[in-house]
């Protein structure tokens, strides 16, 4: 006995009638050839998107290797200078300049953040010299400066405010003064960037522009940036009384318009891509340029990934960097700027 089968024209479950479904609406005939697929293209990473952030450490001819960022290394000032003209040689717009202190500098008060000598200040004032060109963007808060790791002053276990922002303006002023071109205040107090901006103007850094961390969440992917900046075993507690709660959407348009209200130039959201949605809300809402921050966890998951094979980490670097121009960021700080621009440039 042979079993029938039914003619398949005639089963509408394996041959549906896709007419009569599509209409001839068909989204895979843009995507059949390779012109095609780069002529419809939406968004588009160009090497003007990136901001490199670097890392400096004390000495002469010094790379350190960040064992938790594979690839990412701590530069001596000299060496410091060397990325910075391959930044510029790349046409990379911006480099960001992330301190480790020496232990012993470090003290309750972050004191050696006001030092008009830091190596922050030094390594700005030398890349200034060298290659005028590239922008120099620079942290303002006190934790790679503090023993104990947090981003202002305590007293008790409070970490106070407003004392913490008069600091914070000495800061910015001895970077300025140093040749900064773009402050950078990540610490999350309340009033930091309206005070900043004042103490700017009123000492004739009207030119200098301010990047204000708007929304930066109290997040475990900035993990391996405290390694590379050595806070990982100083920090006590937490930063939950200051950086945002992960959970919080609508919070992060109000401290945005905060921070337009208090004279911010450029607006930025951190971490990067669990954050793609804040990103979003903040662009369409204000249009001002808004950057996101691929933060050091998420490079260094990438990375783990792609020297296990687990990824194609070529692939997923230029993915989600796309991803954040898609998400309508005007550009990216990434650990992987002068491979992506290296790409780029072909
Ligand atoms: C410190 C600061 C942090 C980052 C940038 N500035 C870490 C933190 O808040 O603990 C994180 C950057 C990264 O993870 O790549 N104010």
């Amino acid at each position: 006995m042979t079993r029938q089968r039914p003619a398949p024209e005639a089963d509408p479950l394996t041959r549906p009638d896709m007419e009569a479904i599509l209409g001839g609406r068909r989204m895979r005939r843009n995507r059949r050839t390779d012109w095609s697929r780069r002529l419809v293209r939406e968004n588009t990473l160009t090497v003007d998107d990136l901001i490199w952030p670097i890392f400096l450490v004390d000495g002469d001819s010094v790379t350190q290797a960040v064992p938790s960022m594979p690839g990412v290394d701590r530069l001596s000032v000299d060496r410091a200078v060397a990325a910075a003209t391959r930044a510029a040689a790349l046409r990379i717009p911006a480099i960001a300049l992330f301190p480790y202190t020496d232990p012993d500098l470090r003290d309750p008060s972050g004191s050696e953040a006001i030092n008009p000598d830091n190596l922050v200040c030094a390594a700005t004032r030398a890349i200034k010299a060298a290659v005028p060109e590239v922008g120099i963007v620079v942290d303002v808060a006190l934790d790679p400066y503090t023993s104990h790791g947090h981003d202002g002053l305590m007293v008790g276990e409070e970490i106070v405010n407003d004392a913490t922002v008069e600091q914070l303006c000495i800061q910015a002023l001895i970077q300025a003064e140093a040749g900064a071109d773009v402050i950078a205040p990540s610490d999350m107090m309340d009033g930091r960037v309206g005070a900043i901006r004042r103490a700017l103007d009123m000492k004739g850094f009207g030119h200098v522009q301010i990047m204000a961390y708007t929304a930066k969440y109290a997040s475990a992917f900035y993990g391996p940036f405290r390694d590379a900046v050595g806070t990982a075993k100083t920090l006590t507690g937490d930063k939950r009384t200051y950086q945002m709660d992960p959970a919080n959407g609508d919070e992060a348009l109000r401290e945005a318009e905060l921070d337009v209200a208090e004279g911010a130039d450029l607006l930025m959201v951190k971490p990067g891509m669990p954050y793609l949605d804040i990103l979003w809300r903040i662009k369409e809402a204000f249009g001002l340029p808004t950057f996101a921050y691929q933060v050091s966890g998420e490079y260094a998951m990438i990375e783990a990934a792609a020297r296990n094979g687990w990824i194609d980490g070529e692939r997923a670097m230029m993915e989600s960097l796309t991803a954040f121009k898609r998400a309508g960021a005007d550009g990216i700080l990434t650990y992987f700027a002068p491979r992506v621009a290296e790409k780029l440039s072909g």
